[in-house]
């Protein structure tokens, strides 16, 4: 069956690539992109994508109708959460709007640290959302990334395009940063073919990136896309607050950084990643590459 898919906060990192790859689909009716302007150039550059298909539409919180709207005739349905201080109140709307519809399949992106002893941050709030979801008895599969290698396109407090220093302050810990675009691929899979789902033990599967790196490892893999000079990296937590104040990039990042310094990224998981795509999760040369007229 040809599906019709909603993706909420569809303009996003992951939601622009996952709409890339449904767009792309011969087994996609729909790919209605949740964004709150419709009419914004990111909006019509998607749709762009495939004029059939790809439908932006209005998806705004403040506006019950709009999300109504939104999901009705909706088969799958991939949740992503915008992080605000809303999360569960936007996570509750979408998934009873969805239980009265009966949209029969969500993949909700949620974080590895959702757990029940969460208790403040996207952990609690990832983890009210998949236990939501539970209680309203939809089938679905919780995808819970790591850290994303996008950190250095979209935080300006570590990294602005063509600069030739990174501010990174997590020590000599290994991290299993992930390419997001591999929570968009895996996603892309589930939501066309629900069934894949059943080759899961749980509900929920964590997924990394393929390998384990320090920041001094991401500097030298950074690199070797320029001939002329090495990039340079700054270690130290004052470097990284200097700079994002001066970039006007979220401080509360600097916690993340911290628990990267102390391993809390240094497990790889990628088996059922490989099981569902067929393919291994990208590596960070391979990130590098991808984006490298963005470092250069
Ligand atoms: N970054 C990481 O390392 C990481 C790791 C694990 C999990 N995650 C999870 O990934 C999710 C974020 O995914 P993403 O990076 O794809 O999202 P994103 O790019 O940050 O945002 C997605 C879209 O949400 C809309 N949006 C932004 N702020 C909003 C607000 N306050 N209210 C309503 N809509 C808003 C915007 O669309 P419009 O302007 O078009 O409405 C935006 O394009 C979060 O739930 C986060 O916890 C992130």
């Amino acid at each position: 069956m040809k599906r019709t898919i909603l993706i909420t906060a569809g303009t996003g990192n992951i939601g622009s690539e996952l709409t890339a790859l449904l767009a792309s689909n011969p087994q996609v009716k729909e790919v209605r992109v949740g964004t709150r302007n419709p009419e914004a150039s990111k909006s019509k550059l998607l749709k762009d994508f495939n004029k059939g298909i790809v439908k932006p539409v209005k998806f705004d919180l403040e506006d019950s109708q709009s999300i109504i709207e939104a999901v009705k005739g909706v088969d799958s349905l991939c949740l992503i959460t915008p992080l605000s201080d809303t999360m569960v109140e936007y996570q509750e709307t979408v998934i009873q709007e969805a239980k009265k519809q009966g949209v029969d399949y969500i993949v909700k992106v949620s974080v590895d640290v959702a757990s029940p002893e969460a208790q403040e941050g996207p952990g609690a709030a990832h983890w009210a959302g998949e236990e939501n979801i539970r209680g309203a008895n939809i089938k679905a599969t919780m995808l819970r990334p790591t850290i994303f290698m996008q950190h250095l396109l979209i935080v300006p407090g570590v990294y602005e395009k063509g600069d030739d220093t990174f501010y990174l302050p997590t020590g000599d810990g290994k991290m299993a940063l992930l390419d997001c675009r591999d929570i968009a691929l895996a996603t892309a899979a589930l939501l066309t073919d629900p069934s894949k789902s059943d080759l899961l033990d749980e509900d929920y599967f964590m997924l990394t990136g393929p390998e384990t790196l320090t920041a001094e490892e991401i500097k030298q893999e950074l690199s070797k896309l320029s001939k002329d000079k090495p990039f340079a990296h700054e270690a130290s937590e004052e470097a990284f607050i200097q700079h994002s104040n001066k970039t006007n990039s979220p401080l509360e990042l600097k916690g993340v950084y911290e628990a990267g310094k102390n391993g809390a990224f240094s497990t790889t998981y990628t088996s059922t990643f490989e099981k569902m795509t067929g393919k291994r999760p990208n590596s960070f040369a391979r990130f590098a590459w991808d984006h490298r007229y963005y470092f250069q």
